[in-house]
């Protein structure tokens, strides 16, 4: 960490005025390695600038596949891919958690993958081995080597049936990506269907792709002997509106995030609003949503993250910073990573009021309950929040530890600020253009 990566951030006041978000950064990575399946070039429109893409791009352009930028729009040439240097590939180790995705579009391409150690943010075990009980049953031979994975299809890759133990989002894409070319038909069940993964289906279809997305998460997949490019307008990125929704409401402020979709957010929404918070969604020009804190107090709320069409995971850090400042007692039921709440410790530190329990203090019992991950919260509130200095854990909680640092009274030193722009595109930028103070 270096003193460039401390941001100064001087709190109370309000944010106001208007962010816009682009291409989901859960989308764009994966719709960047679905490129490698086509036969020729694909576009990408409203690729934001972070740091997963360029993790992606490297990957492809040494990959061999030609990577060209045109304003916000990526070309990407699959014409000449081949084998990388494998000392190149694993410089990227533990930079990303998309590079897995590859295993499936390198196989079919060329009969063999490597692919480095994987990254992303600690907030759980986060195994991968749906991933790789799905890649064996394709056919794929798969070697665990001390630097990553080795991976050949000898006899290609055949279609299959296959039932995910929990609806992965990255083993569904996983799936997705290899069954799309693999000889006769795969059925998934118990999928993943976030919006980010219909969008990746949508890209696949414009491709060539048969896929059928029947109801209760069962997708079947025909394979195909060949693929074409794409061109394709990615999802906005919900998380990231979600997100300045959130500081909207813990700042008491106004903020207008274009570019937000109401049918990718209607869960978060309903949330936003039983908490006192209050929206407006704007159909016109490339549309968005006004979210705004009305005045008055905000109320406590009981909320359990899940998978989709539950309340995202990623949601939740954001809010609980909000929920800070809601009169009575929230309670946080984490179900979809055992170890999201630590981050929590540092809004304590701020003068919030926050438990932490082993227990599943939700509805509904989860696989995390008796097994030692505090994955239930309790906040009390509303909190005087005061500056501190904080130190980023990861990309979710680091944007919450600055959404704290802007709600709180007085000054406050974010340390590993440079983490949030793996996902958060110029928001250095966008803090200011909502009037916040912070500086490096
Ligand atoms: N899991 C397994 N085995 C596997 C795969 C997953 O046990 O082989 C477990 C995980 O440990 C976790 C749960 O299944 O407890 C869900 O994980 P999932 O595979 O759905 O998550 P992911 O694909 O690794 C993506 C997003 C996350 C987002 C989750 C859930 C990307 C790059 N990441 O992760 O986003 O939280 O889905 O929606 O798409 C973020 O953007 O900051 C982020 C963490």
């Amino acid at each position: 960490m270096t003193a460039s990566d401390v941001l100064t951030v001087h709190g109370g006041t309000p944010l106001e005025g208007e962010v816009r978000v682009r291409g989901a950064k859960n989308l764009v990575s994966k719709a960047m390695v679905a490129a490698l399946l086509g036969d020729g070039p694909s576009r990408l429109y409203d690729v934001p600038r972070i740091r997963d893409v360029e993790v992606v791009r490297d990957l492809l352009e040494l990959h061999g596949v030609r990577v060209r930028d045109e304003d916000d729009t990526l070309v990407l040439d699959p014409a000449r891919v081949g084998r990388a240097a494998v000392d190149e590939i694993h410089v990227h180790a533990g930079s990303s958690r998309i590079p897995i995705l590859f295993c499936g579009p390198l196989l079919h391409r060329l009969g063999h993958a490597v692919i480095p150690d994987l990254g992303g943010c600690h907030i759980g075990p986060r195994p991968i081995d749906f991933h790789l009980q799905a890649l064996r049953e394709f056919g794929a031979v798969v070697d665990k080597t001390d630097r990553g994975l080795q991976l050949a299809a000898p006899h290609g890759l055949r279609g299959t049936k296959l039932e995910l133990p929990y609806p992965s989002v990255g083993a569904t894409e996983q799936v997705l990506l290899t069954a799309v070319m693999a000889q006769g038909v795969t059925e998934l069940r118990n999928a993943a269907v976030e919006p980010e993964i219909i969008d990746l289906i949508c890209v696949l279809q414009k491709m060539g792709a048969i896929i059928t997305v029947h109801t209760d998460r069962v997708i079947e997949i025909e394979g195909v002997d060949r693929l074409d490019g794409f061109t394709h307008r990615p999802i906005p990125d919900r998380i990231e509106a979600a997100s300045w929704a959130a500081a909207a409401l813990a700042t008491r402020g106004d903020v207008t995030v274009r570019g937000a979709r109401q049918v990718d957010m209607m869960t978060f929404l309903n949330v936003f609003r039983s908490v006192g918070g209050a929206y407006q969604v704007d159909d016109a020009g490339d549309g968005g949503i006004r979210f705004w804190h009305p005045g008055g107090e905000l109320r406590a709320t009981a909320l359990e993250t899940a998978v989709h069409p539950g309340f995202m995971t990623d949601w939740q850090q954001p809010l609980v910073v909000a929920l800070t400042q809601a009169r009575g007692l929230s309670i946080v039921h984490e179900t979809v990573y055992e170890q999201r709440l630590g981050y929590t410790a540092a809004l304590g530190q701020m003068g919030a009021t926050i438990q932490v329990y082993r227990e599943c203090l939700g509805g509904t019992p989860c696989r995390f309950g008796r097994r030692n991950f505090t994955h239930s919260a309790v906040i009390a509130g509303p909190a005087k929040l005061h500056g501190a200095d904080l130190a980023i854990p990861d990309l979710r909680a680091g944007f919450s530890h600055l959404i704290a640092a802007l709600a709180a009274e007085g000054t406050s030193r974010v340390h590993g600020v440079n983490l949030i722009n793996r996902g958060y595109e110029d928001f250095e930028a966008k803090l200011a253009a909502l009037g916040a103070r912070a500086e490096r």
